[in-house]
């Protein structure tokens, strides 16, 4: 029987339109190790709408976002899930398929929405506000989550929100995505001075700077962790994942999405025939994932995240509310 064995090379085609050859030529011992490796380890590699296009067409199984990373982890059977992303990820994997060991391949990825909130900020917004129910982004701690009632992400807000039925709720902890989904839900949302480093610094001056450097033709989706004037300016704002199916359906001439810059290179690569105009702001949380620490990590089983028991039956229990809504629009 002749050997099936995949690799770098067979792979290249994946990312042919965004990692020139010579690129991919350096990364290929990098590459074969981990095909190798998740063999061997019986290991599937979950990655972010935000990693490198070497990582997420190149050598992960299951991409998306937030919300369908949380969704594909609980069905996961293989014994390792390599979280490609941030520690906030790697936690909502473990919560949801706790027999599991999860690795993160670098354990500084964190959140500046993750770290700009406590278990104790939790409970004293609870304190001033007696009887409201606390939503809370899934960009935070198990301990946050665990004081909460329920969690969402970007691409199911309006939908967790609207399930609860009540007028006010507490949104935490991105005042910018809190006033985005207020405005669409017509509750009124409590909120906490938390921002994404990454999405606050654009400015609807970027937009209009953008419309009038391609003469109005370019299409702008926006991210809802950016400031609200800056979804103003928009077109659409939607989740990573609402952003890609928006390219995939609409197929616009010319595109900005206005967020991490490394999914453009993602998409650009599944759509050739669309112009990416990329306005540049990184998250140095997620470009800490690289073919060098996701090998490291297989390779020395290191970087476990874990999460005490107790902590995560609560922090669980508001996570599996979120899942219980319901798929939201693509
Ligand atoms: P999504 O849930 O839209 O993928 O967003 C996650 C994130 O961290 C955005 O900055
Ligand atoms: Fe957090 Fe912003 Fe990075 Fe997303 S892009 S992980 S919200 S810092």
């Amino acid at each position: 029987m002749t050997s099936t064995l995949i690799g770098a090379a067979d792979l290249y085609r994946r990312v042919e339109h965004v990692v020139p050859a010579v690129e991919w030529a350096t990364m290929a011992d990098d590459v074969n190790a981990i095909l190798r490796l998740k063999t061997e380890r019986n290991a599937v590699i979950l990655a972010h709408n935000y990693m490198r296009p070497e990582i997420f067409h190149g050598i992960s199984d299951i991409v998306g976002d937030s919300l369908a990373l949380a969704r594909e982890a609980m069905t996961v059977e293989a014994d390792v899930i390599v979280l490609a992303g941030v520690h906030f990820m790697a936690e909502t994997a473990k919560l949801l398929n706790p027999a599991k060991t999860v690795l993160i391949p670098d354990l500084r990825s964190g959140c500046s929405l993750a770290e700009s909130i406590t278990a104790a900020d939790v409970r004293e917004l609870r304190r001033l506000h007696p009887g409201v129910p606390v939503v809370t982004y899934v960009n935070t701690s198990a301990a946050v989550k665990a004081e909460s009632d329920i969690c969402c992400t970007s691409g199911n807000a309006v939908q967790v929100i609207e399930s609860l039925g009540v007028p006010e709720v507490i949104m935490i902890p991105d005042q910018f995505l809190a006033a985005n989904i207020a405005r669409q839900t017509g509750v009124k949302v409590i909120t906490h001075p938390g921002a994404c480093e990454v999405h606050e610094r654009f400015t609807p001056n970027d937009i209009r700077q953008l419309r009038a450097d391609y003469a109005g033709d370019v299409t702008v989706l926006a991210h809802p962790e950016c400031p609200p004037e800056v979804v103003d300016v928009a077109d659409y704002a939607g989740s990573t994942a609402q952003m890609i199916n928006f390219v995939a359906e609409r197929r616009p001439t010319r595109v900005a999405l206005i967020t991490e810059c490394s999914m453009s290179d993602n998409v650009a690569q599944l759509y050739p025939d669309v112009d990416f105009v990329r306005p540049c702001n990184l998250c140095p949380h997620m470009q800490r994932n690289t073919m060098a620490s996701i090998r490291h990590a297989l390779e020395t089983m290191t970087n476990e995240v874990t999460v005490d028991a107790e902590l995560a039956e609560r922090a669980r229990a508001a996570v599996e509310r979120m899942l219980a809504v319901g798929a939201p629009p693509k």
